[in-house]
């Protein structure tokens, strides 16, 4: 079951983090993001005994067009599984519920910077995010219009949160 993540939560996130991806990188990622009050959206998947199994984090963008116009965007990261869950669609359930969440919080936007075989399946596209200006523009930088939204016209420029620096 997907749903949004309480406040109290944060150190059982954190544990899910570090064991999806082996390292404690991102799961300091997800503490400074959080912490700085970036976070847009935080979600959690539970198993049917209510422990959390995966979560994925949405960030705030700054985001503007040449000509000066807010775009509302965010990032989509990181997504993690715990390692004995995964391949049983829990990050695809949390990516599915996340994107249209943050499409009724009235985003038009998601980026996303990964492996295309995996976030292509949830429409995100590397020709969506052609014209996109940021540190991480390149063959494995990803966007997706949210809801009804269209795709910016012309480029974007991207400015990421401090913690992922
Ligand atoms: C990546 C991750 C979030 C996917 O979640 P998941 O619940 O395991 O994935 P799902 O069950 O929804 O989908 C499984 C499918 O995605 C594929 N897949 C999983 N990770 C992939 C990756 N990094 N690249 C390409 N394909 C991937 C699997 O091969 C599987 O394919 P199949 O449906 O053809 O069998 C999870 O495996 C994970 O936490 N990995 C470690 C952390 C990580 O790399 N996070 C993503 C970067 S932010």
């Amino acid at each position: 079951m997907i749903g949004p993540a309480r406040s109290d939560e944060l150190d059982a996130i954190c544990v899910v983090v570090q064991a999806a991806f082996g390292r404690r990188d991102e799961s300091l990622l997800v503490r400074a993001l959080i912490a700085d009050g970036a976070a847009a959206l935080s979600l959690v998947a539970r198993d049917a005994a209510g422990r959390i199994e995966g979560h994925v984090l949405y960030s705030h963008l700054l985001a503007t067009s040449e000509e000066g116009e807010r775009v509302t965007a965010i990032a989509l990261a990181p997504v993690s599984v715990l390692p004995e869950r995964q391949g049983t669609g829990v990050g695809a359930a949390l990516i599915a519920e996340g994107d249209t969440a943050c499409a009724e919080l009235g985003i038009t936007l998601s980026v996303v910077l990964g492996d295309p075989a995996y976030y292509t399946r949830f429409g995100y596209e590397v020709e969506a995010a052609r014209d996109l200006v940021c540190a991480y523009t390149g063959p494995h930088l990803m966007a997706k219009a949210l809801g009804d939204a269209a795709l910016p016209e012309g480029r974007v420029m991207l400015a990421y949160p401090a913690a992922f620096g």
